[in-house]
């Protein structure tokens, strides 16, 4: 019998049960070999480590941008503030130019740094390790910075922003 044929909860119950771990939500930027600058919105997230400092997050194995990040030696995660909830989507869509319009400074290895974010970790590409259907990467922060703004939030599948206490 395999682990699969023994799960005790179906693919929407997983799902849905991760969702109840509230997130913030991230935009990973890097260029590609040609120098196009590429992006795709995350929350999968973490931080691993605080020295060295390494953080975690993870990408579909048939993400259009795998090979890009799989191969690039630095890229950036823009942690987006509450107000940005239409860059989450456009970096999650797969139609449009998901750059069009938008400001951004460069940051190690050309990797865009989006304006208005809360906070940007500029990182190595490291590690990445197989994660069943994702690849898992662990990477040096090797520069962040981080602004007073409110995060975009992500719960139960829906955006949020935090409520003051
Ligand atoms: C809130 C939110 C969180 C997401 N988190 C992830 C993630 O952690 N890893 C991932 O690979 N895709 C994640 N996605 C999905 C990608 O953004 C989406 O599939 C995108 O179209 C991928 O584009 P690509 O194939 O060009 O990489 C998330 C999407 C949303 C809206």
């Amino acid at each position: 019998m395999t682990a699969q044929a023994s799960l005790s909860f179906d693919a929407t119950t997983f799902r849905r049960t991760l969702g109840m771990f509230a997130t913030g939500i991230a935009v990973i930027t890097a260029r590609d070999r040609h120098g196009n600058p590429v992006g795709l919105t995350i929350s999968s997230f973490n931080s691993v480590s605080l020295a060295p400092p390494l953080v975690v997050w993870s990408l579909a194995n048939d993400s259009t941008l795998r090979e890009t990040l799989e191969a690039c030696e630095h890229y950036a995660i823009n942690v987006l503030a509450a107000d940005q909830e239409d860059i989450s989507n456009r970096f999650a869509s797969r139609t449009g130019d998901r750059f069009a319009g938008l400001r951004w400074e460069e940051g190690l290895g050309g990797a865009p740094l989006l304006e208005g974010c809360c906070a940007v970790f500029e990182v190595r590409n490291s590690q990445r390790l197989p994660g069943g259907d994702h690849v898992v990467f662990i990477s040096e922060v090797i520069r962040c910075d981080r602004s007073e703004q409110a995060p975009l939030v992500f719960f139960n599948g829906q955006y949020r922003q935090l409520a003051p206490r």
